[in-house]
Order: structure tokens, then C-alpha cells, then sequence
């Protein structure tokens, strides 16, 4: 072969390569063209039962994802904190080993104290009152401020508001005195017992069942769909409905993963995750609204708190608002609490 012929078959075979590499490049932009062994596997690590309004959602998220890619991408579900517990989700996030998590508020202000505005106690009288907060301006600054750690905020999900679960009956604030309260990892919530005057262990969700069960705890605050679905009634004879506080939960994922999607994937998983937070918000409210008829067949003793009473837990928690103010910033929630005129 001459040089001139070896040069130019040289070429030709190069251009063949870079046109074959940047055309699988591209192709795996296209839903169509994902193959079996390009698939896309996101894993989704929570902590709660399957039959709780976030596992069920997580679930059938799942499901529609499946269905809307044709298979081509793969969201596997952990629930129960099988995969990872309290504590570990967000650095298992940050590592990229698990691609969505969906943690309670609480326990992101180890890292981001301003979360902690979700904790403050009789916060909301409402759902909708929630909502807003949630899906308005600040719920968008409190994803704003993960963003340098490399955490992206994809929705917010419900629990729903919290009721307070005991060994005794709480009624009056004096009931609260000597107990050891369950929290998680908040120090707005840990106040909020401290100043009922009760003691404090902060417990993974995952241990709080045993704790409650070998007395290391006395009682716990959760939403009833929690409550119903981790079968704490065995353990907690006595219920106030106190709605005294509000759990919200994030959906957060690692940005660098989510931004590596090809972009028509990143769209169905995006239009998907808005469709299930609608689902999964009214799903938390008709959970907890059914769980409260069926406790009544466990043998769980229910007491509603009174607006006197109510009144009274206020006015001993009033103190919390200002240390959540200190602590972080009177700019995030002024008009907050501004606007709350019980406080
Ligand atoms: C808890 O730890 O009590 C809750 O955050 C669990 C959950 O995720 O609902």
C-alpha cells in the first residue's frame, strides 16, 4: 500500500470511530434506544413501612417510572431502613450510593439548623397552611441552602401533624414531668420536650420501636399513620390528639447523579415526582384521617386536647421561637410568625 493510500484510509477509519462514539453518545439521550445493559437503576432508601403514605408513594413512583420509561429505567425501593437507617441516609446521598432519599425535616438540622422551622411547635393550623410554606418562597430557600453540599430538592412530601403517644395519658402540661421522650435529631424538638418538662433520647426511627417496648423511652411524637403502621399502639397505651407540631418530609437526591441523566429521563422522573407528590400529600391526609377510627379497635385509650389545655402547651413552648430565631435567622421565618397571630 502506498503512504498516500495508508493516510488516507487512516482517516477514514478514525472518522468511522468518532462518528460511532459520539452517536452512542447520543443515543443514549433517546428513551428508545437505552439498551438492557444501559439501564438506569435509581435506589430509594426510607425508613418507614411500605403501607405508610411515603412508602406507598415511593412505591408507586416506582411503578410509573417503570411503566413511562418501558422498563428502561429501574427505581428500587428500601423501605423500613433496610438499606439505610437515620443517620447514614445522607452521607450514603452525598456518596452516591443511594440516588433519592425522602428524610423527615428534623433530621436535616444537624447540617442545615434552619430546617428546624418545620419543628417549631403549633407552626400550622392546617394543611394548606403547610402547603404553602412548603411549596412557596421559603420551602425554595431551604433547598437553596444543600445545594453547595451537592444536594438537589425534588419535593416535599407529608406525614401530616403529630400526636403525642404514652404510657400514661397526657393531658395537662404537669403530665409531660419525668418521662423520657423520644425525638429525633432536632434541637428545636428536643426544647420542645425539655420545656414540657420531660426528658430526651434521640433514637433512629428504626430502634424506636424496641426502645418503646423495653421502657428506654416512654413516649414518642409521631403522625398516626407512623404510629398505625409501625404498630406502636402494642407498645403505647395512650393517646393525646395534640396536633401540636408538623412533619414534613424532603425528596432529595444527589445533583451531580441527577444532572448526569439524559435529559428526556430527567423529565419523566421529574413530571412523575410531581404527579406522586400530589397523590402521596393526599394519601398522608386520608391515612391519618382512617387510622384514627381504626385505633379505636386496638384497645388504644384516645384523648383530644382541649383549646384551654392546647392554650397552656403554648404558652410554655412560646419560648422556642425565639431560640430558633437566635439560632438561625429572623429573615427566614419573620413573616412566618408575623403572621401567626397565636404567637
Ligand atoms: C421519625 O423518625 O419519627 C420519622 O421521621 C420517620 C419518618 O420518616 O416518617
Amino acid at each position: 500500500m502506498d503512504q498516500k493510500f495508508k493516510f488516507f484510509f487512516a482517516v477514514i477509519l478514525l472518522s468511522c470511530l468518532l462518528i460511532s462514539i459520539v452517536g452512542c453518545a447520543n443515543r443514549a439521550k433517546d428513551l428508545e434506544q437505552i439498551s438492557e445493559d444501559d439501564r438506569i437503576i435509581l435506589r430509594f432508601s426510607h425508613v418507614v413501612a411500605e403501607a405508610s403514605p411515603k412508602g406507598k408513594a415511593a412505591k408507586l413512583f416506582a411503578q410509573l417510572v417503570q411503566e413511562r420509561t418501558n422498563g428502561k429505567v429501574e427505581v428500587q425501593v428500601y423501605p423500613n431502613s433496610t438499606l439505610y437507617k437515620d443517620g447514614e441516609e445522607i452521607k450514603a446521598l452525598l456518596d452516591n450510593n443511594v440516588q433519592i432519599i425522602a428524610p423527615a425535616t428534623a433530621k436535616l438540622t444537624e447540617m442545615y439548623p434552619q430546617w428546624q422551622v418545620f419543628d417549631l411547635p403549633f407552626l400550622f393550623d392546617n394543611y394548606n397552611q403547610a402547603h404553602q410554606v412548603m411549596d412557596g418562597e421559603l420551602g425554595q430557600r431551604l433547598f437553596e441552602i444543600m445545594e453547595k453540599d451537592n444536594i438537589m430538592g425534588l419535593a416535599m412530601w407529608d406525614s401530616g401533624f403529630k400526636q403525642i403517644s404514652a404510657v400514661h395519658s397526657i393531658k395537662e402540661v404537669e403530665d409531660f414531668y419525668g418521662l423520657t421522650f423520644r425525638t429525633m435529631p432536632s434541637p428545636v424538638l428536643k426544647r420542645q420536650f425539655e420545656l414540657l418538662g420531660a426528658n430526651i433520647k434521640e433514637l433512629p426511627f428504626s430502634e424506636v420501636y424496641s426502645a418503646l417496648q423495653t421502657k428506654v423511652v416512654d413516649a414518642s411524637e409521631n403522625p398516626l399513620s407512623n404510629f398505625y403502621s409501625k404498630k406502636f399502639y402494642r407498645v403505647q397505651p395512650y393517646l393525646t390528639m395534640s396536633n401540636h407540631g408538623y412533619m414534613a418530609y424532603t425528596v432529595l437526591t444527589n445533583a451531580s447523579f441527577w444532572n448526569s441523566l439524559p435529559d428526556e429521563i430527567r423529565t419523566i422522573l421529574e413530571e412523575t415526582l410531581k404527579e406522586v407528590t400530589l397523590w402521596e400529600r393526599e394519601e398522608a391526609q386520608k391515612q391519618n384521617a382512617e387510622v384514627e377510627k381504626l385505633l379505636e379497635e386496638t384497645g388504644t385509650t384516645i384523648y383530644y386536647l382541649t383549646d384551654d389545655q392546647k392554650e397552656e402547651w403554648k404558652r410554655v413552648l412560646r419560648p422556642i421561637y425565639e431560640m430558633y430565631i437566635d439560632e438561625t435567622s429572623k429573615e427566614l421565618i419573620g413573616e412566618l410568625v408575623d403572621n401567626n397571630s397565636d404567637w
